[in-house]
């Protein structure tokens, strides 16, 4: 059945689809989340933002305070999740937030295994026709374990009903703690994970500006790199960025110490105003 300005259509399963493949504005919020009676559940992916518990969203707020179940990754059974914290005031009451552990390990069979366990604790909540979170930090499709977990999702069960929720990305929160532009008129930006390979002095060199992720593994070596290459003073090293310890390095070219933590991230603008 379509809509009268046939802008929408309504799928054989209830589902009002526009003719883009979304869903009409203003119709689907309501009835997106919660228990879906004789329904296949949805699995709503969250970012829930950097870190700063204000910086998620009204959508991502709304849709936590309507599923039946919150996922989050952790490495252990232990391990403190912050994505489940940010996420915890926002949930309905009763719902509990459930770590699926993800073990940081370069052993393939024991990755695989995680995963598609995981994946089946996800599948089984759908198919009883609940509705369900995954919650990542930053942005849910940037450097985030939610996109392989929808990898094994949709090889367990293809027709996984699915919506992606956008979050605030941890480099944009760095530029705006710098007030600095990310990208500005004809420059281009480019995003890659901070290993020292063999694309990274190519990268360095071809864009105007740079936001290198999870430098971490070796932070000493990545800015030795970026000094040979002159671009040291045009570099800002942004640590814990809303969390405890929070250190942004304005200026690689000043004497410093280097934090090494996990939740560090590197800007790079070339442009002369800084
Ligand atoms: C697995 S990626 C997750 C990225 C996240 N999905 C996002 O949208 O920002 C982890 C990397 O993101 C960056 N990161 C995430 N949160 C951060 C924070 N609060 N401060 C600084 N860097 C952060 C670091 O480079 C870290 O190694």
């Amino acid at each position: 059945m379509a809509s009268d300005d046939g802008r929408w259509e309504i799928r054989p399963n209830g589902e009002p689809v526009g003719q883009n493949g979304l869903r009409p504005e203003g119709r689907a919020e309501t009835r997106e989340a919660g228990r879906e009676e004789n329904r296949e559940g949805t699995l709503y992916g969250i970012g829930v933002g950097p870190g700063d518990p204000s910086l998620i969203t009204l959508k991502a707020v709304q849709l936590l305070g309507q599923v039946d179940h919150v996922f989050t990754a952790s490495t252990s059974e232990t391990e403190d999740s912050l994505a489940g914290n940010i996420a915890a005031p926002h949930v309905r009451e009763g719902v509990e937030v459930i770590k699926l552990v993800f073990p940081m390990t370069v052993d393939g069979k024991r990755l695989e295994e995680a995963w598609l366990k995981n994946a089946k604790a996800v599948v089984e909540v759908l198919d009883e026709g609940r509705s369900a979170a995954f919650l990542t930090l930053g942005d849910c499709l940037t450097y985030s374990t939610y996109a392989y977990l929808l990898r094994y999702l949709f090889d367990l069960k293809p027709s996984a009903k699915v919506v992606s929720v956008p979050g605030i990305t941890s480099y944009q929160l760095a530029a705006a703690k710098l007030n600095r532009p990310l990208v500005l008129g004809r420059e281009n930006l480019t995003i890659f994970g901070g290993a020292l390979d063999a694309n990274f002095e190519r990268l360095c060199q071809a864009s105007d500006n740079l936001v290198i992720m999870k430098p971490y593994r070796d932070m000493a070596e990545v800015t030795k790199k970026l000094k040979d290459l002159g671009l040291a003073g045009k570099t800002a090293l942004c640590a814990n960025l809303a969390l405890a310890g929070e250190t942004i390095i304005d200026g690689l070219d000043q004497p410093h110490e280097e934090p090494s933590g996990y939740f560090s991230l590197l800007l790079v603008n070339k442009r002369e105003e800084g």
